[in-house]
């Protein structure tokens, strides 16, 4: 086989259906975050404002996370030098997940090097390592979860996105004997909407099955400490699991599950995505704690990043720009078309000096291509005017529908 003549046309097969991904190349600036410089071919081509970013606080730069990593950084050194079993968990890390059991109001937690990891590493061994273990997964869920439970070969049925009834009569088609774990996520990142975690708790508690809620999206960003949405909605003792980022409101990275100690200890002591990988540098460490313990006393960065989202929110649709109805920081503007979403994303880069990402199939289903807009407490009113202006002008330059 040739396999570079394969290579290429498989990327060419994407090319041709507008969904080549191409990285815009960026130059964080610490302080001046959403400023990022861009560069091209190499060169640095200016200074774009990012609209897209998954450090939804601006907390990557916040002067507590960062002095912290600085600290750790001068007393600890770079890496962590080793597996957490073989000399790679340092102080940082116990106090890490100290923290975030409190978060979530758990018993334990434990670290991973990402929260894929942790989805398909805790998933997986749940439920391969369960006897028998059926697993009902969102329809919505991440790709992470969807690899964990494929790769556990556990039974698994899928219920409709949201739908605690469908839930309910998958759970009841099952044998009443068998374990069952439900899998689902509080903010789903495309959609931004919401699940009914009440409602899911509730099924779930009457076919005796455990929880596992994925809190990424929210973790920092809902809740008067900033433990998500089932903090929010006082939920958070009737999951049996919560998994979150340290990657996204946090601004590290990282990833974790919360649960009780025996649930810790098992993930820990069965899961090959923890046990046999390199532990998350202490800087790594000790900046997440820094950042969740600012943001555990802190509601004001939450407070002006909810006013941010409903502003540009507001803004949009005023001007006509379709936006994707929903309950979250997450502001979807729709654009139905793959080669449209990267001409529209082109030229606010390229005229505007505002970056966005298209985002298309298979991250989101075909023709549901958008524009996923992350609006945060740093984001001023004349970026919000000239975001608005921007999309406003190419609307009208390509001749796109307005909503009503
Ligand atoms: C719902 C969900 N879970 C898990 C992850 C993975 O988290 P991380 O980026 O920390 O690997 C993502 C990433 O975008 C996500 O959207």
């Amino acid at each position: 086989m040739d396999f570079n003549t394969f290579f290429r046309d498989q990327l060419d097969s994407l090319r041709n259906e507008g969904r080549y991904r191409i990285f815009a190349e960026l130059e964080r600036q610490a302080g001046s975050f959403p400023r990022a410089g861009h560069y091209v071919d190499g060169e640095r081509s200016g200074t774009v404002t990012i609209w897209c970013s998954n450090d939804y606080l601006g907390m990557g730069q916040h002067p507590a996370v960062m002095e912290a990593m600085h600290e750790a950084i001068d007393r600890c050194g770079a890496g962590a030098g080793g597996t957490r079993n073989i000399s790679g968990t340092t102080h940082y890390h116990v106090l890490l997940e100290q923290e975030l059991a409190d978060l979530h109001g758990k018993e334990a937690a434990l670290l991973f090097t990402s929260g894929y990891v942790s989805n398909w590493a805790a998933l997986g061994t749940l439920a391969s390592k369960i006897p028998n273990c059926v697993v009902l997964s969102d329809a919505g869920n991440h790709a992470s979860m969807i690899e964990g439970i494929r790769h556990s070969r556990a039974e698994r049925h899928i219920f409709a996105h949201n739908d605690p009834e469908d839930l309910d009569r998958k759970l009841s088609a099952l044998d009443p004997r068998l374990p069952k774990l439900v899998a689902f996520e509080s903010v789903y990142s495309m959609d931004g909407d919401i699940s009914p975690i009440a409602e899911i708790c509730d099924v779930a508690e009457a076919h005796g099955a455990m929880t596992y809620l994925d809190e990424v999206h929210a973790v920092g960003l809902y809740g008067p400490r900033g433990g998500g949405i089932a903090e929010r909605e006082g939920l958070m003792d009737r999951l049996t699991v919560i998994e979150g980022t340290l990657g996204k409101a946090f601004g590290v990275v990282g990833g974790y599950i919360a649960a009780s100690t025996d649930l810790c200890d098992f993930v820990r002591s069965f899961a090959s995505g923890f046990i046999f990988t390199t532990s998350l540098p202490p800087a790594v460490t000790a900046g997440a704690l820094a950042s969740i313990r600012h943001l555990k006393a802190s509601t004001a960065e939450r407070l002006r990043h909810q006013d941010r989202v409903a502003v540009v929110r507001r803004r949009l649709e005023a001007a006509g720009i379709p936006v994707l109805e929903n309950p979250s920081h997450i502001v979807p503007v729709m654009v139905r078309d793959p080669v449209l979403c990267k001409e529209i994303s082109d030229r606010l880069l390229d005229h505007y000096g505002i970056y966005v990402q298209p985002i298309n199939y298979p991250t989101v289903a075909r023709r549901t291509e958008r524009l996923r807009i992350t609006p945060s407490p740093l984001h001023t009113d004349a970026d919000i005017d000239h975001l608005v202006n921007a999309l406003t002008e190419i609307w009208a330059e390509i001749g796109l529908k307005r909503a009503a």
